[in-house]
């Protein structure tokens, strides 16, 4: 039957054979990415999109299917794209960060992504990962359970995507190369959207207003995923409580709330009964803003309309109240409740033995202008990003999975730290422009063993202002055992550690001057790019690549990338 598995232990490695493959199925799409006209905002705008829409196309798999995409690059730029949150079991070669397992598809090239999806079932999504490209090039990837297979929460009548966006009234692109040329902060977007379209609350908007028509009595499975850039945002809908079942595609205890936080990455799946009284209410989504001593940010709100069948159509939509941009406390309560549904399908416990302990502080620096360009940030510097003072640099003329499969000297140096090059007060705000706050730019990676397992402290730093960074994980999910304010204390805080029914995701918001530590296993080899994903703190180098051996194995080993593999 499906779903039937035998688990065998062999040395270092855990081998599932699936029993029944029967029911898997090849789903294969076409990507044309190319630029286009929109309108948004009472103006046109050219972006860059796929298939001529925004967002871009949903695909619909079931867990165990093989996808194949076709992606043909039409568009002015380089393009990769990235299955945010797929574990890419032995196929690194698709999981599409540019520079990291792959070079980008130049204009007018193409190359197909290959993978199966396994162990793994819920809202995640794809999106370009070459600069700025994903603003308007994303779309959904929703991986139901396998024929036969029932979600444990009620079946729901309809499944609606609700994916939450950032519009930029200008080419991001262009956005990005300057603030990257000037050393600054870039410009902020000019609104949010709900599946492409801002909301009634933004001028010549009415028309570009999402509509969700529901049945009364009914249940509906929201799948939501913010895809914005550089925001974590609330979302909430008048008059109805949400039951979060799943986040990053990983099964939840059911939480019940009002409101939702998600990070860039992030997604959530929800249930909705539509058991209010006929009549309209509004969805509505504002940036949950944290960064301290920061400039200005868009502070806008996207909105979109549940509409009960049978309503008078003139109906005002209630609005529903939300929280302040700056709600820590709201925002805390909502991501450090959430526990995940032991015993669900592919739910894992907490792998016990640490091999691997690593302390990692993240945060924003700077670091000096370089060249003989001119910076206009801080004292004439270059904002600048970094993880243990490492500052990324991404390579440019081979992909950092290639130099590591190919042994590729000169390309990675595997010297990431375990730990910061000091010890000090972490979160202290008088720290702010000490020369600590000077970042090394370097291609500094780090290596594990097959099957090692890694616990990581994440602890945010102060220098030049004090955020919530989401940190994203390529290839893998992780627990999060325990979360706090402040400095990591390692002697109290370990005690708070969730090793029973922790949230396992993909993306986690550390709190804002504060830590979270998580825990994986690494299990597939490969290089796996772990980063923030604020687009605007992914340049200036708040990432790390983990390499991650093949097991000798002949099951668990990365083969060679495929025939259409792009060359730098
Ligand atoms: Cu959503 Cu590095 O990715």
């Amino acid at each position: 039957m499906a779903g039937a598995h035998l688990v065998l232990f062999i040395g270092c490695a855990i081998v599932l054979l699936a029993t029944s493959t029967a029911s898997a199925a090849t789903v294969e799409r076409s990507f044309h990415v190319q630029n286009l006209t929109v309108w948004r905002l009472c103006r046109p705008q050219v972006i860059t999109a796929v298939n001529g829409s925004l967002p871009g196309p949903t695909i619909y798999a079931r867990e165990g299917d093989t996808l194949i995409i076709h992606v043909f690059n039409k568009s002015p730029y380089n393009l990769t794209i990235h299955w945010h949150g797929i574990f890419q079991r032995l196929t690194a070669w698709a999981d599409g960060p540019s520079y990291i397992t792959q070079c980008p598809i130049l204009p007018g090239n193409s190359y197909t992504y290959r993978f199966t999806i396994t162990g793994q079932e819920g809202t995640l999504w794809w999106h370009a990962h070459l600069l700025w490209l994903r603003a308007t090039v994303y779309g959904a990837l929703i991986i139901r359970p396998k024929w036969g297979h029932t979600y444990p929460f009620p079946k729901p009548y309809k499944e609606v995507l609700l994916l939450l966006g950032e519009w930029w009234n200008s080419n991001v692109m262009d956005v990005e190369n300057e603030s990257l040329q000037l050393g600054i902060t870039p410009n902020n977007s000019d609104a949010y959207t709900i599946n492409g379209k801002p909301g009634e609350l933004y001028p010549c908007s009415k028309k570009q207003t999402y509509k969700l028509k529901v049945a009364p009595g009914k249940i509906y499975l929201l799948r939501l995923i913010n895809a914005a850039l550089n925001n974590q945002l609330f979302f909430e809908i008048a008059g109805h409580v949400l039951k979060v079942v799943a986040v990053d595609a990983a099964y939840t205890d059911p939480y019940v709330t009002d409101i939702i936080v998600l990070a860039p990455g992030q997604t959530a799946d929800v249930l909705l009964t539509a058991e209010q009284w006929p009549g309209a209410y509004y969805m509505a989504g504002r940036p949950y803003f944290n960064a301290e001593n920061a400039g200005p940010f868009d502070n806008t709100t996207t909105t979109g309309i549940l509409v009960y069948e049978g309503s008078a159509s003139a109906l005002i939509p209630k609005m529903p109240l939300l929280p302040a941009f700056n709600d820590t406390p709201t925002a805390h309560k909502f991501s450090s409740g959430l526990t995940s549904l032991v015993g669900a399908r592919h739910w894992v416990p907490v792998p016990c033995k640490v091999d691997e302990q690593m302390f990692i502080t993240i945060g924003l620096g700077l670091s000096p202008c370089g060249g003989n360009a001119t910076c206009q940030g801080p004292n004439g510097l270059r904002f600048s990003a970094s993880m243990n003072n490492a500052s990324f640099q991404l390579p440019t003329s081979l992909s950092l999975l290639e130099a590591f499969f190919y042994d590729v000297k000169g390309i990675y140096t595997a010297d990431f730290p375990d730990v910061p090059p000091l010890v000090f007060d972490y979160t202290n705000r008088s720290l702010s422009q000490s020369p600590l706050g000077f970042t090394l730019k370097g291609t500094r990676v780090k290596k594990f063993k097959y099957n090692a397992t890694v616990e990581i402290v994440l602890q945010n730093t102060a220098f030049v202002g004090v955020e919530n960074h989401p940190m994203h994980l390529h290839g893998n999910n992780f627990h999060v055992l325990a979360q706090g304010f402040g400095n990591f204390d390692a002697i109290n805080d370990r005690k708070k550690f969730n090793l029973i029914n922790p949230v396992i995701r993909n993306t986690i918001g550390v709190p804002v001057g504060g830590w979270a530590v998580i825990r994986f296993q690494a299990n597939n080899p490969g290089a796996w790019l772990f980063h923030c994903h604020f687009d605007v703190h992914l340049p200036w180098g708040l990432a790390t690549v983990f390499l991650v051996e093949n097991c000798p194995i002949l099951s668990s080993t990365l083969p060679p990338p495929p025939a259409d593999f792009p060359k730098c």
